[in-house]
């Protein structure tokens, strides 16, 4: 009877000890706990067994069985500990960093190549004396057209591609409006730029609604033409950083006379004639001229007293230029590949 009983401990000790020693994870370990030890458990069973055995077998046995539950309770503690320690390593693993890698860089934005080239414009005319002045996107009638010499009906106006707001009140289409306003509340001598947005119903590979421009005004008692030759022809040194050929050519805008265009020496083919200059070695970046005296005659400005010239430049078209850029649409567009480039 006895030896039944040991034979039966034996057994469930074995068993114990072997789950535990095959348990993998504390969760595992838990539920084997429970199975021998709980209140239900087996080892427990067979200390509820002792009752039944002979007076004599059961303080043997008692002790067998307590033997039993210590064992397989030390072997528990030491399988619980090994468990917390792999656990603990392989987390580590997990979470491991390698301070060796090399760390990762922000993106950092940059300055719109726009803008980057109406500061670099900036910078040289106030090299040369001229204030940075602007003025407003929504003009009216007077300021963008009338008061520049371009009359209602004037066929200059059909070049300028309108966007009316309301009727008298425009998006202006060039930067020239500046110069009224600024000539309305100064007096001379000035020297005065004024870059901003300019905005025309015009959209293909070359045009875009809406662009830049720079406009340019100096007055005095004694400027002349030599003037705005000697100013135009520094600025396109200085911003393409190159002893360009530099040419005037006879044009006409209302608001000058004489009015010239301003043509430069290809920076692509260094004049010799390439598909960007059209095979002429030229390419024409600017118009300008003496201010009309008409103009002057608007503002209140003495024309006997002052003369005065002014010049208006297209940015995309120096940016295009100066990077290389041949897809005007590029600067609206704002891919962050293209504009990486200039950062
Ligand atoms: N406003 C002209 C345009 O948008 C450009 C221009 C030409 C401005 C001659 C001037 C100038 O000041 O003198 O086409």
């Amino acid at each position: 009877m006895t030896g039944k009983v040991h034979a039966t401990l034996d057994s469930i000790l074995g068993q114990a000890l072997s789950a535990i020693d095959q348990t993998a994870d504390s969760r595992q370990l838990e539920k084997t706990r429970v199975e021998f030890l709980g209140r239900h458990g087996s080892v427990t069973a067979q200390l509820k067994s002792i009752g039944s055995l002979p007076l004599g077998d059961r303080k043997a046995f008692g002790q067998a069985v307590n033997r039993a539950r210590d064992q397989i309770s030390g072997a528990l503690v030491k399988k619980g500990e090994a468990l917390a320690a792999r656990k603990q390593l392989s987390d580590a693993q997990k979470d491991r960093i390698d301070v060796t890698l090399p760390g990762r860089r922000g993106f950092l934005g940059g300055v719109h190549p726009i803008t980057r080239t109406v500061r670099r414009i900036e910078r040289i005319f106030q090299r040369a004396g001229f204030d940075v002045t602007h003025g407003p996107e929504i003009e009216d009638d007077f300021h963008n057209f009338e008061a520049l010499n371009i009359p209602k009906d004037h066929p200059a106006r059909a070049m300028h591609d309108t966007f009316y707001i309301s009727p008298g009140v425009v998006l202006r289409t060039h930067t020239s409006p500046v110069q009224i306003r600024y000539l309305e509340c100064h007096q001379p001598p000035l020297q005065i730029i004024a870059p901003g947005r300019v905005y025309r119903c015009d959209s293909d590979v070359t045009h875009t609604p809406m662009f830049h421009q720079v406009e340019g005004l100096a007055v005095d008692t004694d400027i002349s033409f030599a003037d705005l030759k000697g100013t135009l022809t520094f600025f396109l040194q200085e911003f393409f950083e190159q002893q360009l050929p530099v040419r005037f050519r006879p044009s006409f805008f209302p608001f000058t006379e004489p009015s010239a265009e301003v043509d430069m020496g290809c920076v692509f083919c260094d004049g010799r004639g390439c598909r960007i200059c059209q095979q002429t070695g030229w390419l024409e970046v600017l118009g300008c001229g003496m201010v009309h005296p008409q103009v002057f005659h608007q503002v209140g400005i003495d024309n006997e007293q002052f003369t005065g010239y002014a010049f208006g430049l297209g940015i995309e078209r120096l940016a295009m230029l100066r990077y290389g850029v041949d897809d005007l649409r590029l600067f609206f567009e704002n891919e962050v590949a293209f504009l990486s480039q200039f950062s």
